[in-house]
């Protein structure tokens, strides 16, 4: 139905006064191939910054795709005329994380449904499409009053059903639901992927879910894939995926985690990751997850892994994959669980006691604990006053630019600023390393927390763009 070969999205970086010189390229998507059946799910996971909006708005041609094949039933959307892409839009829609953000405040429901069908010809009349309408709202939740009222009238989950209602009316074939529960409250957050599960069966969509958060993904898909730096490092059907994670990433991101099942909770490995992800602009080389993993070895750094077949499906990007699973392979690095073990077994038992390889779980609650320092908090607070007031001016160079396409993306850049921040808080739920100074990730969370609006709006803006584009 759908599928990626070897699709790369550099986004160029420009300096100089009339930003018309080069000077690199932001390698958000960066050679990922994958297939997603007709009336499947392709769940696509890796923390934010890791180019999954990218992909999405790859897919859909709202960003240019340097290289690589876009197969829509068999034709290759990467190379389509403008003119002939827009009869494909239609049948590939997507659904954004901030339900708010991509609904026109000023428009009534109606208004914003028909908006689409009417430009993509559907319905003969506004009759025509108002009954429509009404037959989707009820398949999605919403009642038929639904239609003169506004946006704000509604809850997080009911505008995220007005969200893929909007996307249902058009009729698509596909839908890419990038980040769709994310910014919903945890109890609605189920709600609305059963949703997305009930239409799918009732209406034989196909789905690209894209999430930071493992969970999320874990019950809807059929198949996962995770990503890493702009790649796929591993995938596999959903349920072979969480039984046995084979690349050390998708095994840190499991481990963030938790099992329902104590007595596995207990047991399960636990790794933590050190440090930041690396700057696409600046991707480490060789394998570009070397820089933390805690079993990196010399050839990690010169060579690439290839994602390869290791049997029934499940690919994995890793040298010593094999050698990792059967517990060969000697740790380079701590694995971070380690490291808040160590210093626990120091404290309480002095110098001499023994390394603990896979501690149990209180490490975890031991690092939350830890007091902030309070310095640190105020240092940064003020740099990120400043990142915010340098927005605006990012956004006028790019007006200035007076390239519509670019214009849409600056929001976009905004979009994922938010997004990592977002991150943040469900990074520090999982015990935090102690390696890793505790106030420096409890200081993010205060940022995040102090400045939902600016996300929103960054958000909002991004929506907006997309949604002009799409319809
Ligand atoms: N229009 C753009 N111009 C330059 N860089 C961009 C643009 N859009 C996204 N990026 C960068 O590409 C990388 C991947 O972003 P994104 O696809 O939003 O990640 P994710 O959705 O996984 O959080 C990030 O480093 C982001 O800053
Ligand atoms: S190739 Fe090396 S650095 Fe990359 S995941 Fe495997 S062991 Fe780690
Ligand atoms: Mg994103």
């Amino acid at each position: 139905m759908l599928e990626l070969d070897d699709v790369k999205v550099h986004f160029p970086v420009r300096k100089g006064v009339l930003f018309n010189r080069t000077v690199g390229h932001v390698y958000a998507v960066d050679g990922v191939s994958l297939k997603v059946e007709a009336g499947q799910t392709y769940g696509l996971v890796g923390e934010s910054g890791c180019g999954k909006t990218t992909l999405g708005r790859g897919v859909l041609r709202l960003v240019d795709i340097t290289d690589g094949e876009v197969l829509f039933d068999g034709t290759d959307l990467a190379k389509l005329p403008e003119e002939e892409m827009r009869r494909y839009r239609r049948r590939l829609q997507m659904v954004f994380q901030d339900p708010l953000g991509s609904l026109n405040p000023r428009q009534n429901i109606e208004s914003i449904l028909s908006e689409g069908m009417a430009a993509h010809g559907i319905g003969k009349d506004q009759d025509e499409r108002r009954e429509k309408i009404k037959e989707i709202l009820g398949k999605v939740g919403l009642p038929t009053n639904a239609l003169s009222r506004y946006p704000h009238e509604f809850s997080g989950g009911q505008r995220q059903r007005i969200g893929i209602a909007r996307a249902l009316v058009l009729e698509p074939d596909v839908i890419i639901c990038d980040e769709p529960v994310s910014a919903l409250d945890v109890s609605v957050q189920a709600q609305v992927i059963n949703l997305l599960e009930e239409l799918q069966e009732s209406m034989g969509l196909t789905y690209l879910v894209i999430a930071h958060d493992l969970a999320v993904v874990r019950h809807i898909s059929d198949v996962i894939g995770v990503m890493y730096l702009g790649s796929l490092v591993e995938e596999a059907p959903s349920d072979a995926l969480y039984a046995g994670p084979k690349h050390p990433y998708t095994k840190a991101l499991m481990s963030a985690v938790p099992v329902p099942d104590p007595e596995v909770e207990d047991r399960r490995e636990r790794i933590l990751l050190q440090g930041d992800l690396p700057s696409p602009a600046n991707p480490p080389a060789g394998c570009r997850f070397h820089t933390r993993c805690p079993w990196a070895q010399d050839r990690c750094a010169v060579e690439r892994p290839v994602l390869t077949d290791v049997g029934d499906g499940h690919k994995v990007a890793c040298h010593f994959a094999a050698e990792i699973e059967a517990g060969t392979l000697e740790l380079t690095r701590p694995t971070g669980i380690e490291a808040v073990t160590e210093t626990k077994a120091v404290a309480a038992e002095g110098p001499d006691a023994d390394k603990v390889a896979i501690p149990a779980q209180s490490s975890g609650d031991e690092a939350a604990e830890s007091e902030p320092e309070p310095e640190k908090k105020k240092e940064q607070e003020p740099e990120k006053a400043s990142a915010e007031a340098d927005e605006p001016a990012e956004t006028e160079e790019a007006a200035a630019e007076a390239d519509a396409p670019v214009e849409a993306d600056v929001p976009a850049k905004g979009e994922a600023e938010a997004e990592v921040e977002a991150a943040v808080p469900a990074k520090d739920d999982a015990p935090a390393p102690a390696v890793d100074a505790p106030a420096a990730a409890d200081a993010d969370a205060d940022a995040d927390a102090a400045g939902p609006d600016e996300d929103d709006a960054a958000e909002s803006d991004a929506s907006d763009a997309e949604s002009a584009k799409t319809g």
